[in-house]
């Protein structure tokens, strides 16, 4: 079976369906994601034995304690006004002003969405007819893929490069020329980047900002990541006037809370460009009216939580990369800097490709890691940590691996 198939958000999960080949015709884009994965197949052996697996990959935050108390409160208090339905395509009004004062901009500027990928899916019906390409970052989060897919979009990768300890640059003249194709309709930049951790560079703003607007590609940023600084400064592409801009964040991140589905896009360009990419949203919009009234309502006393959600979350950040640089960073271990996020990368000293490695960690030491492959990262041996879990469980899934891996060159 090979090691990679492609990757989505369930890909540890192995389906056991056969593939479907009924008389019904199913779209090959939506059936394309059937075969589990190596990993997938042995974490789903040890979960059949009983095996408890520490889990160093999960970044669902609702596991780790730390969605804020305050939010459900807060959607049952805005409930009782939800009674009535009053459709508005952008999402309520009052929502929308609470983000402008938060984030900046005006509230027309903002979309509600049901979450961040649900605003992808919109903006690569907005940018790109199908058949034609948006440009992502590699490495990177495996989410844009799979929903281009669904919308009959095609990617093409533009190369993110590491240098330690400096950190990750753009190749901003590789995306330069990525983006002058005629078929490529948008540039996604992920800021801070999934697993990168680095945010856009200042000097790199304006040549990404030029080679978008000389290709005729709209900029979408994904800025799920941004108020999780850590040995980085955080910094926005969101409300970039020089070319047509969409930011994308969402409560998913923000108050930890994915569960509650809301995201939003803040719209930003040349004026012209901006209204006529807004017209086209809304009714993009207005076609799914798809978020949940007493959400949207509870979006003024949400966003009053995000501070101290924030500075929760950060917390534990903060403490977990400490940790993975006190246990992982020497005799060859090397914790590479992470500017910020949710996920730290590692490289392991010996020079096993990192798929072979995470399999060898589940069975062995029953730790479950991202290989690097899962992100299209070049470099064998490189792993991704989740820095979310509690702690203590952390530090152990630290000593594991390096106890497994260094267990391996004895
Ligand atoms: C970079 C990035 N953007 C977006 C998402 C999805 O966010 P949402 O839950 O709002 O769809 C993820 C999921 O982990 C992510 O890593």
């Amino acid at each position: 079976m090979p090691m990679r198939t492609p990757p989505t958000r369930t890909r540890l999960q192995p389906r056991n369906a056969p593939p479907y080949a009924g008389p019904v015709h199913l779209a090959a884009r939506a059936t394309a994601d059937g075969t589990p994965n190596a990993l997938a197949v042995a974490r789903a052996e040890l979960r059949a034995r009983g095996v408890d697996v520490l889990d160093l990959t999960d970044s669902n935050p609702t596991r780790h304690g730390l969605t804020h108390p305050g939010v459900l409160e807060a959607v049952r208090r805005a409930t009782s006004r939800a009674g009535r339905y009053a459709p508005d395509p952008r999402g309520p009004v009052v929502a929308r002003e609470a983000l402008a004062a938060r984030f900046g901009g005006g509230p027309d500027d903002y979309f509600l969405t049901a979450s961040t990928s649900e605003a992808y899916g919109w903006l690569l019906t907005l940018l790109a007819d199908p058949g034609e390409t948006v440009a992502i970052p590699a490495p990177g989060y495996p989410l844009v893929e799979p929903l281009a897919r669904l919308a009959a979009v095609r990617t093409t990768e533009y190369p993110l490069h590491y240098v330690h300890p400096y950190g990750w640059s753009t190749d901003t003249t590789a995306l330069a020329r990525v983006a002058a194709r005629d078929e490529v309709r948008g540039v996604v930049v992920v800021n801070p980047g999934n697993p990168t951790g680095a945010y856009v560079a200042d000097d790199e703003r304006a040549p990404l900002v030029e080679a978008a607007r000389a290709g005729g590609a709209a900029l979408v940023s994904d800025e799920v990541f941004g108020p999780f600084h850590l040995d980085g400064r955080p910094r926005t592409l969101a409300g970039e006037e020089r070319v047509p801009t969409f930011a994308l964040d969402g409560l998913s991140k923000l108050l930890c809370a994915p569960q509650l589905k809301l995201g939003w896009v803040r719209v930003s360009g040349p004026h012209d460009e901006a209204a006529a990419a807004v017209a086209a949203l809304e009714t993009i919009a207005d076609t799914y009216l798809s978020v949940g009234a007493p959400v949207a309502l509870a979006l003024p006393d949400l966003l009053a939580l995000a501070d101290d959600a924030v500075a929760a979350t950060r917390e534990r950040l903060v403490g977990n990369l400490a940790t993975a640089r006190a246990l992982l960073d020497d005799g060859g271990w090397r914790v590479r800097r992470c500017e910020g996020g949710w996920t730290v990368l590692v490289d392991a000293p010996r020079w096993r490709p990192d798929d072979e490695l995470a399999l060898h960690l589940l069975r062995e030491a029953h730790l479950s890691v991202h290989p690097g492959w899962f992100y299209d990262l070049p470099t064998p041996g490189a792993l991704a940590l989740s820095l979310l879990p509690e702690p203590a469980a952390f530090a152990e899934g630290c000593r594991r691996l390096r106890a497994a891996v260094d267990a391996l060159g004895a």
